[in-house]
C-alpha cells in the first residue's frame, strides 16, 4: 500500500518491516567470518518478530545467496552493507562519548540495540524515538530477553512527521547540553521536505558541541521516478518469490532532496562524509558495482555524514 501522511506500521509490515530486514542482516553479519561488528541482539529480536521469512535467514535454515542476485542490492551485499554502516554508527558515538558527549538521541530506532550492547560512558542518557508499535515491540522483547540498558535509555513513542521535539524534551531532554544525533537508514522514508524539517528542528535542539551522524541519499534531480519505481517492483517480485512480500516502491519517497551534508552546512555544522562503497573498503569489504549511467543511485553511493556543531 503507498505512503500516507499518517501511516502507522508494526516490525511485520511496511517501512517496520525494513527495520527487521536490516535486523537480520545485522544478524549475519555478527555470525559472519571475521565479523567486524558485535549485535548479539538482532537474532533474537528478528526471531520475536515471527516473520517466517526472516527467522529462516537467521536461523540459516535459508541460504542468503539465492536472495536478490540480478535484483538490486543481494542479501549477501545487504549484509556487508549494513556491517559497514553498522560500524560507521558505532564509532561515532564512541568518538561522541570520547569528546565528553553525555546525551544521545537515536532516530528512527527501530531494532538498534545500541543503548543495549555498547559501553557507554557514565552518566550518558540515550534516546530512542520511532513509532509506538516499534518502540514498545523492542522494550517489551528484550526485557522478556533479560536484556538491560547498558546506560540510561529513554524511549520516546512518537512519529518523526509530529511534534517530536515536544516529546523528547518531556522525556528529559536537554537543549542546553551537546548532542550526538544519529539517523541511520531512515531519510529515504520520508517525504523531501520532512527530511529538511527535521534537520531544522535537530539544528534547533543542538548545543554548541553537538555531533550529528546520518546517513544521506544522494540528490537525484534528473531522476525518472517511473522507470525507478519499476526497477523497484521487478525486485519486490523477485523477492515476494523468495517469501518476504514487500514492495519497496511504495515505501520510499524518491523525488530531488537535498545533500544531508550540503543542508547542514548551512545551517552551521561542520561536515565530513564518506560513501558507502568507501566505507565497504575500508572496512575490507567488497564495495557495490556503481553504473555511472544511471540516474538512481545504488547502495555503494549513499553518504554517511558525520557533522559537528
Ligand atoms: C530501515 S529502518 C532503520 C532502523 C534503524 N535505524 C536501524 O538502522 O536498524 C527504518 C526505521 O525508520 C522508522 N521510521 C521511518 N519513518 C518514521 C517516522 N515518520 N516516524 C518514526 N519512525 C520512522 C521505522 O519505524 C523504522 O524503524
Amino acid at each position: 500500500m503507498a505512503r500516507t501522511d499518517n501511516d502507522t506500521w508494526d516490525l511485520a509490515s511496511s517501512v517496520g518491516a525494513t527495520a527487521t530486514l536490516v535486523a537480520a542482516a545485522r544478524a549475519l553479519a555478527t555470525h559472519s567470518e571475521d565479523p567486524i561488528i558485535d549485535d548479539p541482539f538482532a537474532a533474537p529480536l528478528v526471531r520475536a518478530v515471527g516473520v517466517e521469512f526472516f527467522t529462516k535467514l537467521v536461523d540459516g535454515a535459508t541460504d542468503p545467496a539465492q536472495f536478490g542476485a540480478g535484483y538490486g542490492p543481494t542479501m549477501a551485499q545487504l549484509t556487508n552493507g549494513m556491517a559497514a554502516r553498522t560500524r560507521f554508527f558505532d564509532d561515532f558515538f564512541h568518538d561522541a562519548g570520547k569528546a565528553g558527549i553525555r546525551q544521545a538521541v537515536i532516530l528512527a530506532a527501530g531494532l538498534d540495540a545500541r543503548a543495549y550492547r555498547l559501553a557507554w560512558p557514565a552518566g550518558t542518557v540515550v534516546y530512542e524515538l520511532d513509532q509506538p508499535d516499534v518502540i514498545e515491540f523492542k522494550t517489551r522483547t528484550l526485557s522478556e530477553l533479560n536484556a538491560g540498558p547498558t546506560t540510561e535509555r529513554r524511549a520516546v513513542a512518537i512519529d518523526l512527521r509530529d511534534d517530536w521535539p515536544a516529546a523528547l524534551q518531556a522525556a528529559g531532554f536537554d537543549p542546553s547540553k551537546p548532542t550526538a544525533w544519529i539517523a541511520e537508514g531512515l531519510f529515504g522514508y520520508l517525504p523531501p521536505e520532512a527530511q529538511d524539517r527535521l534537520l531544522d528542528q535537530i539544528s534547533e535542539l543542538s548545543a554548541p558541541g553537538s555531533r550529528m551522524g546520518a546517513e544521506g541519499v544522494p540528490a537525484t534531480p534528473d531522476l525518472d521516478e517511473d522507470a525507478v519505481r519499476e526497477r523497484m517492483k521487478s525486485a519486490s517480485e523477485h523477492w515476494r518469490e523468495q517469501g518476504f512480500d514487500l514492495d519497496f516502491s511504495d515505501l520510499v519517497y524518491l523525488g530531488d532532496r537535498a545533500e544531508v551534508a550540503t543542508y547542514l552546512q548551512g545551517h552551521g555544522w561542520q561536515t565530513t562524509a564518506i560513501t558507502a562503497n568507501d566505507l565497504l573498503i575500508r572496512n575490507g569489504l567488497a564495495p557495490v558495482e556503481v553504473d555511472p549511467d544511471s540516474d538512481h543511485p545504488t547502495m555503494g553511493e549513499v553518504n554517511y555524514v558525520t557533522a559537528l556543531r
